[in-house]
Formats: C-alpha cells, structure tokens, sequence
C-alpha cells in the first residue's frame, strides 16, 4: 500500500474543497518539522540534558521546566523566517512575539502550548505540543499586531492540532475538514497519514478528571461524577472506567481514538479563576479538534469556540469528548 505523507495531505487539502491557502500549508508543514525537533529532544531525555527545572517561573506562575522553554524556543525559531506569520502567542511568553523586522511578515498568526504535560517530563511519561493558528485581522494588515489581534474566538481557528510524544511520535490535525493522524517514521523522518478522519463515539463508559480535586468541585460536576461512580445500580446503569494521565494531548487523543469525557472544572479554591487550563492555547485547539471528530466541548454553559477571549492568558473550564456525555454535564450546569 502506498504511503501518503503529510506534505502531500496538504497538497490534496490545497487542491480540494477545503482550498487550503498555500500559506497555510507551508505553515503547518513547518510546525510539523518543529514538533519533530521537540520529539527529538524529548526522546534523549537525561542524554541531551533536557529534564529537570529552570530557576525561572512563567506568566501562568508555573516553575518551567528546561523543556518548557526549549521546545517554545524551537517554535519560535522555526516559524520565524517563513513568511506567513504576523506574530506568535505562546504560554510560556508573556506577551505576543512579534515576527523580526528583518523577515518577510504574512497575515497568519500561531499560538501554541509548547510542551503539554510538564509534570509528566521527568517520569517519561506522554508530553505533547499543542498549537492554533489564527488570521490577524484584516484592519491589522501593514501596522504591528497586538494581543488585541489574539483576541478571537476559537470558531475562527484556520488550523488546529497536536503533537504527541509517547511510544510512538503521533502529529493530529485538523483543518477543518475532519482530523487526520499522522505517525512520524523515525527513520525516514516523514509524517505519514495513519488515521483518516477520527471520529469519536458519542456514548462512553470512561472518564478523565483529576478526582484529588472532587471536595472542591462546582455541584453539577460533582453530581456527574457521582452518579458515575454509582456504576450499575445508579442512575446511569452502567460502569465507568477512569483515566488520568494529567498531559492533556495524551488524555484527548485517547479520547479521540476510544471515546472518552476530559474534564478540567472550575475550584473553589480559586473561585475567581474560571479554571486551570488556558482558552487560547490548549481549551481552542482541543475543542476544534474534538468538534472535528463529532464529540462536543463546553465550560459547562456554553460552547468553547464561541467564547469571546478577553484576555490572552485567559482560563477556562473544560468539558469535552463523547458528545452525550458533555451534553449531560452541560444540562446538569443549566440546571444549577
Ligand atoms: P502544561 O504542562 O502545559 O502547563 O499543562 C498541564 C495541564 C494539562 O496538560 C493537564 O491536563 C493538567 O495540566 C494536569 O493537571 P493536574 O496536575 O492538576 O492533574
Ligand atoms: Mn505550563
Ligand atoms: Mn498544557
Ligand atoms: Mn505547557
């Protein structure tokens, strides 16, 4: 059989329906050969000197990790020269990264989460890179981009996708037209088209959550949980499993190839932050994806591509995978 590669996925993307803007094919092709830097470096672990902590902390007040800032750093110098950025956004960057004066400027804007899973770097477990781009919009062409420019909701997303680095090196895409999964041949060094249009089924018996957190969970996620707890003889009549792998590219794509409910809910604890993970850099790209593979995503009122982003470090709470089951926890929030 023959193999079809990521460069040429796109090709056909280009010339297809879809009519993928050549712009934004280079763009993913160069994302894609980033991602393969990081998996690189990931893979040598202790060998290349890459585990273990920094001395600094980043804009979310997180320790980062040697990782954190290298894989950000081969994004950046990656994606700078190409021609088709006006700017970058990146978690580990306290503002926006403007494209140098010295390179060619284009109207695509990239946002990414460069390494996922940080707590997971030095026990070798799956870490991932998860990454969005944007169009800046028209009225910003020819004057420098600002976080303003960011702010869009995930609906607009062009491009969406991951990289996971677990046994095996995986890149899941989608622009728009469904999700595709590509595993990196190492030897060769090509992606190749693995998984062709990911669906995710709409019922499920299996949950994600960090449950050491329950006590301080909102009622509506509560009574979920408990009820699936409850198992066969409870109001759900059925069993659940639970998976927690705490690196949210190897949670989700579980959940995109088996099915699955990811939640990571508001706190008490700290009431004013509307929860632990970031809108613009891993809640948009995952939700666009699962949306892609037919599951469904919401913060438990609405849906989180129609969130308006006030901010570009902006938290948010996540429900998302088996379309039924988020629709339940949503119903039970409508409730409350
Ligand atoms: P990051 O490493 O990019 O800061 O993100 C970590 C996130 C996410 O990947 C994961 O689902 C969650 O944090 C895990 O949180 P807990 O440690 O609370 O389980
Ligand atoms: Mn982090
Ligand atoms: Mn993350
Ligand atoms: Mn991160």
């Amino acid at each position: 059989m023959k193999r079809k590669t990521l460069t040429q996925f796109l090709i056909e993307q280009q010339r297809g329906a879809a009519a993928l803007p050549a712009e934004v094919r280079l763009l993913v092709e160069i994302v894609a050969r980033a991602c393969k830097a990081i998996g690189h470096a990931v893979g040598k672990g202790a060998l290349g000197g890459v585990l273990g902590s920094l001395e600094t902390e980043n804009i979310q007040g997180e320790v980062q990790k040697k990782l954190d800032v290298l894989s950000n750093e081969i994004l950046l110098e990656a994606n700078e020269w190409g021609g088709q950025l006006a700017a970058m956004a990146s978690e580990e960057m306290e503002t926006v990264h403007l494209i140098p004066t010295h390179y060619p400027k284009g109207e695509y804007l990239l946002l990414f989460d460069p390494l996922d899973g940080s707590s997971n770097i030095d026990v070798n477990v799956s870490i991932g890179t998860i990454f969005s781009v944007l169009r800046a919009p028209a009225e910003a062409r020819g004057r420098e981009i600002t976080e303003q420019d960011f702010l869009q909701p995930g609906s607009q997303q062009v491009v969406a996708g991951y990289a996971l680095y677990g046994p095996q090196t995986m890149l899941i895409l989608t622009v728009g037209t469904g999700v595709f999964g590509f595993t990196l041949d190492r030897e060769v060094g090509s992606w190749v088209l693995t998984q062709e249009n990911i669906r995710i089924p709409a019922d499920t018996k299996e949950f994600a959550i960090n449950m050491s957190n329950m006590r301080h969970w909102a009622p509506p996620v509560r009574r979920y949980i408990e009820e699936c707890l409850a198992g066969k003889t409870g109001p759900r009549g059925k069993d659940f499993n639970m998976r927690w792998i705490a690196s949210m590219v190897a949670d989700v794509h579980r959940i995109l190839n088996r099915g699955g409910i990811f939640m990571y809910p508001w706190d008490a604890r700290e009431p004013t932050k509307p929860g632990k993970l970031r809108l613009m850099y891993e809640a948009n790209p995952m939700s666009m994806l699962v949306e892609q593979a037919g599951g469904a995503s919401t913060n438990g009122l609405q849906r989180i591509l129609d969130i308006e982003p006030a901010a570009l470090h902006e938290r948010v709470s996540v429900i998302l995978g088996s379309k039924n089951e988020v629709d339940l926890v949503t119903s039970y929030h409508k409730d409350a």
